[in-house]
């Protein structure tokens, strides 16, 4: 018992005296000092004096263990320069930050030597080269944010299947190729604004809440998203994809879906969706054709325009924007036929409702129709179009 009691003051002792940074860590602090500097009107370096007793809290962006072991660097905002390779030196980092700036050069090459990091984040800076292979070793990593940079190469398979890995943002960079097979426990994938191509890959952890893979060249369906029932946002649009968009993506936790500007055709099963209230759906742009499905009239925000769907607007989309439930409805730009609207109605000056170029007869909808300001005002398909012999597979 004694004993114990003994080591338990040591420990405090250690604590409450500062421990002076480790002397393997001060050199590579040095080093990460002098390849960083403010950017004109930032003062993030001034607290970094080299020659105070106790950097661990004197130091603006610094956390350390009791032993003077650098645990957390947060470098930035407004900072240039490189990052030095001597922050692989840092053996007890857990979380590395750089805050937006304008650091160039590529990431520190050798990672593999950093097995405690649980987050790194380098964001809104000018990283250019690929992501190092001594990632792979990171078996601890919860959080890679590397968004809006320039890094560029193929997207490195052991990437997705980091075994801790929740979070993956990689949005606004160059990187190419296929997206590889995802086995991290990801709860977060962020990939938009790259040059991804291909396939999606066959399968993906159903424990996705956020994917958006949207401003990339993929292509082919969306089936392997199919199991992934629990995700309240999602972003695929402005790729190339085909094919049905499974019913399974619409859950009731789906709060946004983006799936414009690709080249669905239909949508699987329709009557199995139930959207929950103040959900945005925009599938513009695309193929779909067939009627428009009753049960997407809960959305609040509702896009299907620019599409091929036939038939009369069903009666929920009618009683949905006029009892609040829906506040933006753009169907125009398709081969519709009537909009049961009853002339006692009335709809709030809130809501957006646009209804041109669509096959149906102007009279109810002059006057109710907003369309915004970049679509033409021409309410009406030409008849020819309209009729029921035309061939709609060309026209969009
Ligand atoms: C970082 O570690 C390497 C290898 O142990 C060593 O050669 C190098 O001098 C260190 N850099 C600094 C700045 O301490
Ligand atoms: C960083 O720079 C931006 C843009 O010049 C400026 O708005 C911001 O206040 C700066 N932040 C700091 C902490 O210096
Ligand atoms: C969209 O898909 C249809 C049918 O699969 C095809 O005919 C058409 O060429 C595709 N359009 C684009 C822009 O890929
Ligand atoms: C469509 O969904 C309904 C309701 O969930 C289900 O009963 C039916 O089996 C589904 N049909 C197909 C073809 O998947
Ligand atoms: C509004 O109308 C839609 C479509 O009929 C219905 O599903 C929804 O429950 C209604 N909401 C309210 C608040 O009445
Ligand atoms: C519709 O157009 C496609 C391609 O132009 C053609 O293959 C098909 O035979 C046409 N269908 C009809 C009913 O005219």
């Amino acid at each position: 018992m004694s004993y114990n009691i003994f080591f338990i003051l040591m420990l405090t002792l250690v604590h409450s005296t500062f421990s002076s940074l480790s002397p393997p860590d001060r050199a590579a602090l040095e080093s990460i000092r002098d390849s960083l500097t403010d950017m004109p009107g930032s003062s993030f370096f001034s607290t970094w004096d080299f020659t105070t007793p106790d950097p661990c809290s004197t130091f603006s962006g610094l956390a350390c263990t009791s032993l003077g072991r650098v645990t957390t660097l947060s470098l930035g905002p407004n900072l240039s320069g490189s990052l030095s390779p001597s922050i692989s030196n840092l053996t007890h980092l857990t979380q590395l930050v750089l805050y937006p700036g304008s650091v160039t050069g590529p990431l520190p090459p050798r990672f593999g030597s950093l097995p405690l990091l649980r987050v790194i984040s380098i964001t809104r800076n000018r990283l250019t080269g690929p992501i190092p292979n001594s990632f792979s070793s990171l078996s601890y990593l919860h959080t890679l944010d590397l968004s809006y940079n320039q890094l560029s190469g193929s997207l490195p398979p052991f990437l997705t299947t980091l075994p801790r890995l929740k979070v993956l943002v990689l949005a606004s960079n160059q990187f190419s190729n296929n997206l590889k097979p995802v086995s991290s426990p990801l709860l977060h994938l962020d990939l938009k604004m790259n040059q991804i191509s291909g396939q999606l890959p066959p399968a993906f952890p159903t424990t996705l809440r956020y994917l958006s893979l949207s401003s990339n060249s993929m292509q082919g369906t969306i089936n392997a998203l199919a199991p992934l029932t629990e995700l309240t946002y999602i972003d695929l649009s402005m790729n190339q994809f085909t094919g049905a968009i499974p019913n399974s993506l619409f859950g009731p936790t789906t709060s946004s879906m983006f799936l414009q500007r690709n080249n669905f055709t239909s949508i699987s099963n329709a009557t199995a969706i139930s959207l929950p209230q103040g959900s945005t759906v925009d599938m513009s742009h695309n193929s779909i054709s067939g009627e428009l499905p009753p049960s997407l009239a809960g959305a609040e925000s509702l896009f299907l325009n620019n599409n091929r769907f036939t038939g009369d607007i069903p009666e929920e989309y009618v009683r949905s924007l006029t009892n609040g439930t829906t506040k933006t409805l753009f169907l125009q730009h398709n081969y519709l036929t009537r909009f049961p609207w009853n002339s006692g109605s009335q709809l709030q000056d809130s809501v957006s409702l646009c209804l041109s170029y669509n096959c149906m007869e102007t009279d109810p909808i002059v006057g109710l129709s907003t369309c915004p300001v970049e679509v033409a005002p021409l309410l009406s398909r030409p008849a020819i179009q309209c009729s029921r012999f035309y061939n709609h597979s060309s026209t969009g």
